[in-house]
């Protein structure tokens, strides 16, 4: 998601401006002539967006009460909840509701959010300040690099990554988060017994995710073999609510860390 217009409109959320960087190795981008040049092949493309007067406003005022600005040392749970909980993670949360609602349903867990769309940042830090959400807090960053350089190894509870940027066209592919690297990337941070949930409405990513998860070692299907979850008790986002007014279909899968045999 990546602005309004945007998620009114799914044809445009492919990021088609873009066909002229993207190259066909996750590494690199093919300069014109030919030279090639190193540069992370991202998940996401930011775009100038408008931000709403309450947006701009929770970003002047809370940004440091609840953003961690830090992202490049390993994450003090300690100093950054002022408690240890089980620490549940949700990349790219668009606008942010339903990890508000997440967060406020488990006052157990200690939650972290990762995006990069100010306007979506904006917005949850309003509902953070708004409704009192004190085990919620935000890194405004590409996810990759915080889960490289903050989150300590086997210290999640959970992973959450719900309706990522579908990269329809083929060429972009590469673009997906859920491959079989950055799912390793993910296991080395989840604890034992902890989760990986994923949602997408775009049934050849569904298929994608499905059969990197079944191929990656340590994991379990919570749903069995091969199958969707059903009746996860995620609440709605507001990418899903768009694709639902499309008339998409919803899969989500709920995978969990086996714990290692003895
Ligand atoms: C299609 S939107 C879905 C948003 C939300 N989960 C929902 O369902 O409404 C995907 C979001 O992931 C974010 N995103 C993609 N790659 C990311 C990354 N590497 N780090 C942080 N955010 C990322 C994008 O900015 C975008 O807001």
């Amino acid at each position: 998601m990546t602005d309004a217009k945007q998620s009114e409109h799914p044809q445009t959320n492919q990021p088609g401006n873009t066909d002229d960087v993207v190259a066909n190795d996750a590494n690199t981008t093919e300069q014109p002539e030919g030279k090639k040049h190193h540069r992370p092949l991202r998940s996401y493309v930011i775009r100038a967006s408008r931000l709403t007067a309450a947006q701009k406003e929770a970003l002047a005022n809370y940004w440091s009460k609840y953003v961690i600005e830090d992202t490049s040392s390993p994450l003090d749970v300690q100093s950054t909840f002022g408690r240890e909980a089980p620490l549940v993670v949700e990349i790219g949360f668009g606008m942010g509701d339903s990890l508000a609602m997440m967060a406020k349903a488990n006052p157990h867990l200690n939650y972290i959010g990762i995006e990069v769309h100010k306007p979506g940042v904006g917005k949850l830090l309003h509902a953070i300040e708004a409704e009192q959400i004190s085990n919620l807090r935000i890194y405004c960053h590409d996810a990759v690099e915080i889960l490289q350089n903050c989150i300590a190894d086997h210290s999640l509870a959970g992973v959450q990554i719900f309706f990522p940027d579908p990269w329809h066209k083929k060429k972009h592919h590469k673009r997906r988060l859920v491959q079989p690297a950055f799912i390793e990337k993910l296991k080395s941070k989840l604890a034992p017994g902890g989760f990986i949930h994923l949602a997408t409405d775009w049934q050849h990513y569904a298929e994608q995710m499905m059969e990197v998860m079944e191929s990656a070692q340590g994991f379990h299907n919570t749903a069995g073999q091969n199958q969707y979850a059903q009746d996860t008790g995620r609440p709605e986002t507001k990418f899903e609510r768009r694709g639902q007014r499309l008339g998409h279909g919803v899969w989500d899968l709920l995978f969990s860390v086996e714990p290692p045999k003895s």
